[in-house]
């Protein structure tokens, strides 16, 4: 295994001019797939609140769900760093709650970091989770959990004024000990200037190519909603496609008989006898007879 990615590794591709790949996971499974493919940082985003549990915003998402699921990304995880997002008020109502908070996506979620939206006004949140020894990424304009004040999910800083304070924005949350920026939906003009202007890594969604790296959600990069394709999307593969047709073939052979068929189905010792058989109990396994085959986990089969 390569060695893992930390933030100080964010920092010196930043520094070397290599791109930083960041993708969202939400689960071990696909976070073992996606540090196998080479992401250097797994964000455990709370737009699971739409990916995952069917929402229209990410604003019901709770912090016991993000740390659930950070802590299946982590399990996943062999060289990605690991960040927990902070949900929507997790980290509004005060410092002091937001530290807690960040420590539980640290200490139960088992992440590297932990991001949080929002600029200046969060300055001093940021501070204070970073003085507890927890890495803070920044995330700024077009900010999902802000819609109802941006009056939905629009792009931001397109005007001199806008841009002028998202760049102060930018600085504040560099100032205050954030190790890496998220700019979503956001000029491409005004990301290259951010990113001119910071030390620390800017990752852009919607934010162009002048940004140290670039994440996207990974449901919209594998294609595996056909009615989402906004503008800054593009679709790497259409997995939609393909579990449809693998998941169809499989109906269509259940249907005709020829699944399972004996390549794919266990037979008995010559020397069985058929006995009625003995329920153990829900949730209860039989010790495994000595010699006996391994299939792994049955998963809803009754005992
Ligand atoms: O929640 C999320 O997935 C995010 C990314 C889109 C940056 O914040």
């Amino acid at each position: 295994m390569k060695d893992k990615v930390t933030i100080h590794t964010l920092k010196r591709l930043k520094q070397s001019g290599q791109k930083i790949c960041m993708v969202t996971a939400y689960d071990a499974t696909f976070a073992r797939i996606l540090d196998e493919g080479g992401a250097d940082v797994l964000l455990v985003g709370d737009s699971l609140g739409m990916v995952i549990q069917g929402q229209e915003s990410t604003l019901p998402v709770t912090m016991d769900q993000m740390v659930y699921h950070s802590a299946a990304v982590s399990r996943g995880a062999k060289r990605a760093h690991v960040v927990g997002d902070l949900p929507f008020m997790s980290y509004q109502v005060s410092p002091h709650e937001a530290v807690r908070n960040a420590g539980r996506l640290v200490a139960e979620g088992n992440v590297g970091s932990v991001k949080l939206e929002g600029g200046a006004e969060f300055a001093d949140t940021v501070r204070a989770i970073v003085r507890a020894s927890i890495p803070v990424m920044g995330h700024l304009g077009l900010t999902p959990q802000s819609v109802h004040k941006m009056g939905g999910y629009v792009v931001q800083g397109r005007d001199e004024d806008a841009a002028r304070r998202m760049l102060d924005d930018a600085l504040a949350l560099e100032e205050a000990g954030a190790y890496a920026l998220v700019l979503e939906g956001v000029p491409l003009e005004l990301a290259r200037t951010i990113t001119q202007s910071l030390k620390i890594p800017t990752i852009g969604i919607g934010a162009g190519k002048h940004c140290d790296g670039q994440v996207l959600v990974c449901y919209d990069l594998l294609g595996m909603n056909p009615d989402f394709k906004p503008k800054f999307v593009k679709r790497f593969a259409n997995l939609h496609g393909n579990i449809t047709e693998a998941a169809g073939t499989f109906f269509s052979e259940v249907r005709a008989g020829t699944f399972p068929d004996e390549d794919h189905s266990f037979k008995a010792n010559k020397n069985v006898r058929l006995v009625a058989a003995t329920p153990v109990g829900p949730g209860v396994v039989d010790a495994p007879a000595e010699g006996a085959e391994k299939v792994g986990a049955i998963y809803g089969a009754p005992v």
